[in-house]
């Protein structure tokens, strides 16, 4: 593993970090792969990792970082997807599982990271606010997005802030708004 971040010295190449370990409890999170992205399709390099049951190594689900600033990852994508597999939900392992990403995403240089999911999917919505984001706003996705082609149409967009120690603060509005509304 490398050992440096390069987000915003847009002419260096990305280097991945080592996440070290990633542990809560009886969740593991667990580093399957690391995916360079596509800068010119707009996809952002992506650490990929399997949620794991610390004891018995049973797969429980898979989460996403996404490192990047595009439009595509800051309004629709968000920078951290998730699942959990049916039989092992309800132990809030998706929330938690955000909440060990955010030192990664820090060194990164992301001071927020951005979580999206479709209004009407209740779980992950839920997911955000004990992860401890809070709601911004609900955008249009454009049909010019690769999300819009798979059938998406509505965002949910939620903020959290890597930075442990931050207290919430008035949401800066002018910043929130997608551009070309
Ligand atoms: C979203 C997902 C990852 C959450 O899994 P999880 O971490 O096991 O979450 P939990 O089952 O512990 O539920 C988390 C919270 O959502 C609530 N919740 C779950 N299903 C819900 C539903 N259908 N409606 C409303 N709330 C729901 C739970 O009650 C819990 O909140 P609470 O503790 O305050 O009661 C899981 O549902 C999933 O994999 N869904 C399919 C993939 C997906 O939608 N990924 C997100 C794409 S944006």
């Amino acid at each position: 593993m490398m050992t440096s971040s390069l987000l915003g010295e847009r002419d260096e190449p990305f280097a991945f970090l080592d996440p070290g370990l990633l542990v809560d409890g009886d969740l593991t999170l667990t580093l399957r792969i690391c995916l360079p992205g596509d800068p010119a399709r707009g996809w952002a390099p992506s650490y990929e990792f399997e949620m794991r049951h610390t004891e018995r190594g049973t797969l429980l689900g898979h989460i996403s970082l996404r490192i990047g600033e595009n439009d595509h990852l800051l309004l629709y994508a968000g920078h951290i997807g998730y699942e959990v597999l049916p039989e092992h939900r309800g132990h809030h392992y998706a929330a938690r599982a955000c909440r060990l990403l955010l030192p990664l995403a820090l060194r990164h240089g992301l001071e927020t990271v951005w979580i999206t999911c479709d209004p009407d999917n209740w779980a992950s919505r839920r997911t955000c606010e004990l992860a401890g984001a809070r709601f911004v706003e609900i955008v249009r996705v454009p049909p010019s997005d690769v999300l819009y082609l798979m059938g998406h149409r509505w965002k949910c967009r939620y903020r959290l802030d890597t930075r442990p120690w931050r207290k919430p603060h008035p949401e800066p509005l002018a910043n929130a708004q997608p551009k070309g509304r």
